[in-house]
């Protein structure tokens, strides 16, 4: 019998395949020049869990779904998003960081000016993707109301996401308050994890399900909890492990969970926000049988 980690392995590993397929795919309908093109390559195919992706698909498992095709553009859609906010804080007037998912970050192998610019092609991508009738089966759209609400969510998330990271970078060297750490996180992270859950669940949604407010609730708890590990991880694993430099909030003084309220105190509010998490998954039974998975293995990550 196959233990309850290997089965988490497998889901996350199912999504991973998936996503890494229509990733290829969805860049392969742009046109895009030279270095520009493999800058994107590089920031979007090398390496990275998919969490978000993977959430967007067990959001969308959560009942039989005959919007898939809207659920993969949309998984597509947060990834590129989610690959430009890398590239974008990795840069020299970011966090100033030279790895990324174990390869050099994008201004390292392309220089400054490609890297920016390939965030910015990433962020319109994602638009065009949604938007798009890519993964369409022949005569078969998507609703265009379903289309709306993602457009919508994800918009709004990356939105967040930017104003997070211009007060994570105000906040350095700062001693900032919970409060204010805690809206930080949930904007320049949560917000994006959060945005992915639920672009799955509007396919099989519509907005007065009992499941959606539940599913808010899980997202914000696994959204915030995701900032306040990547916090912990930054000091208690490897750069090889991580794949990024580790070590490095305290070298430039981030305002963290560990920095504020000490290593261990954060690691039991990670706990915490997860036992939230599946507090809120609790309500959808069995049907969450992915997102549970996906969360167990959340809650285990050591990158
Ligand atoms: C890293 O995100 C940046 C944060 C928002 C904390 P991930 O840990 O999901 O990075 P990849 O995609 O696996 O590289
Ligand atoms: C990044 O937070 C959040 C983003 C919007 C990319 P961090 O700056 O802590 O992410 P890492 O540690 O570089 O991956
Ligand atoms: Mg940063
Ligand atoms: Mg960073
Ligand atoms: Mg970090």
């Amino acid at each position: 019998m196959s233990s309850i980690s290997q089965v988490n392995a497998d889901v996350l590993k199912q999504a991973q395949q998936r996503i890494q397929q229509d990733l290829l795919t969805a860049l392969a309908a742009f046109s895009i020049p030279e270095p520009l093109k493999a800058a994107v390559h590089h920031t979007v195919m090398l390496g990275g869990k998919r969490v978000r992706p993977a959430l967007c698909y067990a959001a969308a498992a959560l009942r039989p779904n005959s919007n898939f095709a809207a659920v993969r553009r949309a998984a597509v859609a947060v990834e590129l998003i989610h690959c430009y906010s890398l590239a974008h804080d990795d840069l020299p007037c970011m966090d100033n960081d030279l790895l990324r998912r174990g390869q050099p970050t994008c201004h390292v192998a392309f220089g400054e000016d490609t890297a920016l610019l390939a965030g910015d092609i990433l962020q319109s991508m994602a638009f065009e993707i949604l938007g798009s009738r890519l993964f369409d089966e022949q005569g078969q759209g998507t609703d265009a109301a379903i289309v709306l609400k993602q457009v919508q969510i994800l918009a709004t998330a990356s939105s967040k996401m930017v104003c997070g990271q211009v007060s994570d970078i105000q906040a350095e060297g700062k001693m900032v308050e919970q409060v204010e750490l805690e809206n930080i996180h949930r904007n320049k992270t949560g917000a994006l994890i959060q945005a992915a859950i639920m672009m799955g669940a509007v396919t099989i949604f519509t907005g007065t399900d009992q499941a959606i407010p539940k599913l808010r609730q899980f997202g914000q708890a696994i959204g915030l909890a995701f900032q306040v590990q990547d916090d912990i991880l930054d000091i208690t694993a490897s750069t090889e492990t991580l794949g990024k430099t580790a070590g490095k909030d305290e070298q430039v003084q981030k305002s963290t969970y560990p920095a504020l309220m000490g290593l261990e105190q954060a690691q039991a509010y990670a706990q915490r926000l997860h036992d939230q998490a599946f507090e809120a998954l609790a309500y959808l039974g069995d049907d969450a049988k992915e997102l549970t998975a996906i969360s167990q293995f959340l809650l285990a990550r050591k990158s």
